[in-house]
């Protein structure tokens, strides 16, 4: 039960906000690296880490620092005019990701709609497909954001229903199903722009797909003359333990779209990386956005990516992950049916029992010191700030050991 204090704060929201979240009843106050605390003072793992935003911690200091000198000296020019700090963040995106150009945006449901636009301009410029035939591939149980044409590719009615009429142009085939690919490649191919894709699916409850799909797919993809777009806003920056996803298989896509992690969830940065012959069907006046690559952006990006490499995050969630899933599969309980994940991407499937179900055991949980929430009713993900020790990890595992147990 939340208690008087925090209480205030989830009255204000429920009359004054949208009812469009339905949040654990905890209120947060404060955040540093792996730990959030809520109005009562009360300490917590943040085992969500905001949707894999936070992978460089809460209010890490190199970030913040960058925030602060670059907002006393200059935020927003707007793309009106050049600045000092988008070029040196453009060739440090360059040099670190190995792409020819980004175009910057801020929320991850923009640069998704980015990365389909260019697909479309690209599948008409260069592929040579008529005008206003183009389609994009996606896969089912996607989750890329929540604008009208994103949800037009979603099978999730919770997240579609009640939003048509919805952006044509658009297949879904099976998630982890190469050749259900292969098939439609086969009977569209010549009108096909590009396959997206989550190399992990996040929201559907972290759906690692088998080895071998993403490079099967790309492969298929440079087939067909269709271009490989990997939505790594959730897996990317160092999350699975690698710095992009993909690098698992060695893949490397026409498109990568960036979020979330980009600016260590201090601000919403995002960004779409491709080569010039993707990048350049784009045209002065043909997109854009106020604050897409703004000073600020530019500068807490770079630090955030620099913080990834100096903590070598991406090999740290790599082992963290073996250790962490090791663990969870060890606690054998009725209510954990699976365990899943890559790096510190990970899920429990949730089986209900004895009346409970993944909500309260996420309840149980909070109360021990640890905030997870579940995603589509039976799935919770375990996704910790990669900056999490092994010692906060193994606390972190016998905090989920003891509320599992408790709650049998
Ligand atoms: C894979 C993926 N794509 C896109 C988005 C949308 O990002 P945003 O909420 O910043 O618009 C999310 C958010 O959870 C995501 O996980």
């Amino acid at each position: 039960m939340p208690t008087a204090e925090s209480k205030q704060y989830i009255d204000l929201e429920e009359k004054y906000g949208a009812h469009n979240y339905h949040p654990l009843p905890v209120v947060l106050s404060r955040g540093k690296g792996c730990y959030v605390w809520d109005v009562d003072g009360k300490m917590y793992f943040d085992f969500l880490s905001a949707y894999s935003a936070v992978n460089q911690g809460h209010s890490h200091p190199k970030i913040v620092t960058a925030l602060n000198t670059q907002a006393e000296t200059l935020c927003l020019t707007s793309r009106a005019f050049y600045n000092d700090a988008l070029g040196p963040y453009e060739k440090y995106m360059h040099d670190y990701f190995g792409y020819d150009k980004i175009l910057p945006m801020n929320t991850g449901a923009e640069a998704v709609e980015t990365a389909l636009k260019l697909t479309r301009k690209w599948g008409y410029q260069k592929k040579g497909i008529p005008e206003d035939e183009a389609i994009i591939v996606a896969c089912e149980g996607n989750f890329h954001g929540r604008t009208v044409t994103i949800v037009s590719l979603s099978t999730d009615p919770e997240a579609r229903a009640g939003y048509g009429p919805y952006t044509p142009g658009i297949e879904v085939v099976p998630y982890n199903d190469v050749t259900a690919l292969s098939s439609i490649f086969e009977e569209k191919g010549a009108s096909i722009a590009g396959f997206l894709v989550e190399p992990i699916q996040g929201e559907a409850g972290v759906i690692v797909p088998d080895e071998g799909y993403l490079k099967g797919c790309y492969d298929l993809c440079k087939a067909y003359d269709i271009l490989f777009i990997a939505d790594e806003i959730q897996t990317g920056i160092g999350r699975t333990g690698r710095v992009l996803c993909c690098d698992h298989e060695g893949v490397r896509p026409d498109i990568v779209i960036l979020g979330k992690a980009l600016s260590g969830g201090v601000l919403p940065v995002s960004a779409v990386l491709a080569d010039d012959e993707v990048m350049l069907t784009i045209q002065p006046g043909q997109h854009g956005s106020t604050f897409g690559g703004f000073p600020l952006a530019c500068k807490v990006a770079t630090a955030a990516l620099e913080v990834v490499r100096e903590e070598k995050l991406a090999e740290k969630a790599d082992r963290l992950g073996n250790i962490f899933r090791d663990e969870l599969k060890k606690i054998k309980s009725p209510f954990i049916r699976q365990v899943r994940g890559k790096g510190l991407l990970n899920a429990i499937v949730v089986a209900p029992y004895n009346g409970k179900e993944a909500w309260d055991l996420c309840m149980k949980m909070a109360e021990n010191g640890l905030l997870a929430k579940p995603t589509h009713g039976h799935i919770i993900r375990f996704a910790p700030p990669l900056v999490i020790t092994e010692e906060e990890l193994r606390e972190a595992i016998a905090i989920i050991k003891e509320s599992v147990t408790s709650l049998e």
